[in-house]
C-alpha cells in the first residue's frame, strides 16, 4: 500500500501598514482608536502597554496620556495596564523582561484578538514583538518606533528578535506587526546621537536602491545636522517607504534565501556591536560597517573613486563614525576579530554567504565570497 503525499500551498495576505501621525495620544486624535477598532469585536478592544524606559522618562506626560486617552475613549477600548521596561540593547539580553511579558499577557487575559502595544527603540520592540508572535501563537502587535531608526528601518519591518549567548537576534520569528504608527512627536525629545542613527540606514537603503534619495540626503545635511524638523521627518518617511517597498516586493519578505540587501554594511556592524559590549550602537555600527564595504566595493574594482568619497564624506558630515578601535580586536590565534563577523552573518542567514556591496551609489550586487586581505586594508584604509 502506497499513500500519495499530500501538498497544498497557502498563501496568507499581510498588510503591512505604517502610518504617520503627531501626538497619537491627544484625546482628539481619532487614529488609534479608529485602528484598535478596525476589526469586529463583540467587546471592548483589550490594549496592554510596554514603554520604553528612556521615552516614559523624557514624555512623563505619555502614561496620563494614555489614560486619559482609553478613559475618553472608554466605550470602545479597555486599558489592561502600562508597563515600563529597560530602553536599548540590555531588554535583548535577558529572559527575565520576556518572562515578564508573558506573565503579564496571561494575567491580563491578553487573547489574540487583544493588542500588546510597543512604544519605544528598536530594541524594546525587538523584544514586546518577539513577545507578541510567540505568546498564544501570535498577538495583535502595534508598534510606535520613537527613535528615527525605528521609524525609518526597524520599526517598520516584519521581524522581531531577541539576543542569546552573545548573538544578536539569534531568537526570533518573522511577523509583521498589526500596524505601525509612526508618531513624530515621538523625536522631540531623541538625543541627538540616536537621531543620526536613523540617518545611517537612510543613507544605506539609498545607497542600495535610490540614488535620487543619496543626492537629497547631501543637499540636506545642513538641515539634517541642524535636526531641522521638517528633513528629519522627509528623511524618516522616505527610508520607511523603501524599507516597506523591499519587503514587499521583493519576493522574499521572510528572507528565506541568502540575499539581504537591506543588511549592507551589517555583517561587520553587528560584530562591531558585540566586539564593543554595545558600547557601539546599532546606528553607529552600522556606518562603520558601510564605510567598510564602501571601501572594499572601490578596492575590488566595482566602484569608482569619487563614489567612495561622496558616500564617506556623507557619513562624515553627518557626524556618524567610520571606525573604532574594536576593529584593531585579535582573536586568541591572532586574527582580526572583526572577519568572524562574516561566518557569523553567514551562519544567521543561512547557506550561501551572500554580501550585498555597490556598484554605484543606489545600485547594488552580492558577492559570496570576500577577499580576507582586502578587507583588512579597507579596515586600515577608513578615515579616523
Ligand atoms: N527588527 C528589525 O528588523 C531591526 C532592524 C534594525 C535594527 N533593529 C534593532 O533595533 C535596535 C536599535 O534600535 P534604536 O536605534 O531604536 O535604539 P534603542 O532601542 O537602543 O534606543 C535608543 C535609546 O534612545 C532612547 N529613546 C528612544 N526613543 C526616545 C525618545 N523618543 N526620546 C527620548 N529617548 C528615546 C531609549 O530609551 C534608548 O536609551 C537594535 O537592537 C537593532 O538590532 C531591529
Ligand atoms: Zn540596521
Amino acid at each position: 500500500m502506497t499513500f500519495a503525499s499530500i501538498e497544498h500551498a497557502i498563501a496568507i495576505p499581510y498588510q503591512l501598514r505604517v502610518l504617520f501621525t503627531e501626538n497619537a495620544f491627544a484625546t482628539d486624535n481619532p487614529l488609534l482608536r479608529n485602528l484598535l477598532c478596525s476589526k469586529e469585536s463583540g467587546s471592548r478592544r483589550k490594549a496592554i502597554f510596554y514603554l520604553d524606559e528612556g521615552v516614559a522618562a523624557a514624555n512623563p506626560q505619555l502614561v496620563p496620556q494614555i489614560q486619559a486617552y482609553f478613559q475618553h475613549h472608554n466605550e470602545d477600548l479597555n486599558l489592561r495596564g502600562i508597563h515600563l521596561l529597560p530602553a536599548g540593547e540590555p531588554i535583548k539580553n535577558n529572559t527575565d523582561y520576556l518572562k515578564e511579558i508573558y506573565a503579564q499577557i496571561e494575567e491580563q487575559k491578553i487573547c489574540r484578538h487583544s493588542y500588546l502595544i510597543a512604544i519605544g527603540g528598536g530594541a524594546l520592540l525587538d523584544t514586546v514583538g518577539f513577545a507578541a508572535a510567540t505568546a498564544h501563537r501570535g498577538i495583535r502587535h502595534i508598534r510606535f518606533p520613537t527613535t528615527t531608526l525605528g521609524q525609518g528601518d526597524a520599526g517598520v519591518g516584519v521581524k522581531n528578535g531577541f539576543n542569546f549567548r552573545g548573538k544578536k537576534n539569534f531568537v526570533g520569528t518573522f511577523a509583521p506587526p498589526f500596524a505601525v504608527v509612526n508618531d513624530f512627536a515621538f523625536l522631540d525629545t531623541l538625543p541627538e546621537k540616536h537621531l543620526r542613527n536613523g540617518y545611517i540606514e537612510a543613507i544605506k537603503v539609498a545607497l542600495i536602491r535610490d540614488a535620487t534619495f543619496f543626492d537629497w540626503i547631501e543637499s540636506q545635511a545642513n538641515a539634517l545636522n541642524a535636526f531641522q524638523p521638517a528633513a528629519v521627518r522627509e528623511l524618516v518617511h522616505r527610508s520607511a517607504q523603501h524599507h516597506v517597498t523591499h519587503i514587499a516586493t521583493s519576493g522574499d519578505p521572510f528572507e528565506m534565501g541568502s540575499v539581504r540587501p537591506l543588511d549592507f554594511g551589517h555583517w561587520a556592524a553587528h560584530k562591531l556591536e558585540q566586539l564593543s559590549d554595545f558600547r557601539i550602537s546599532h546606528g553607529e555600527a552600522v556606518a562603520i560597517g558601510i564605510a567598510i564595504d564602501t571601501l572594499y566595493s572601490q578596492k575590488m574594482g566595482y566602484l569608482d573613486q569619487a563614489s567612495v568619497d561622496r558616500i564617506l564624506n556623507l557619513i562624515t558630515k553627518l557626524k556618524l563614525p567610520t571606525y573604532a578601535p574594536e576593529l584593531e580586536q585579535k582573536t586568541a590565534d591572532q586574527q582580526n576579530a572583526t572577519l568572524a563577523g562574516l561566518e557569523e552573518f553567514r551562519e544567521h542567514l543561512g547557506g550561501l554567504l551572500t554580501i550585498t556591496l555597490l556598484k554605484q551609489i543606489g545600485q547594488r550586487f552580492e558577492v559570496h565570497e570576500m577577499d580576507t586581505e582586502k578587507i583588512l586594508q579597507s579596515i586600515q584604509d577608513l578615515p579616523r
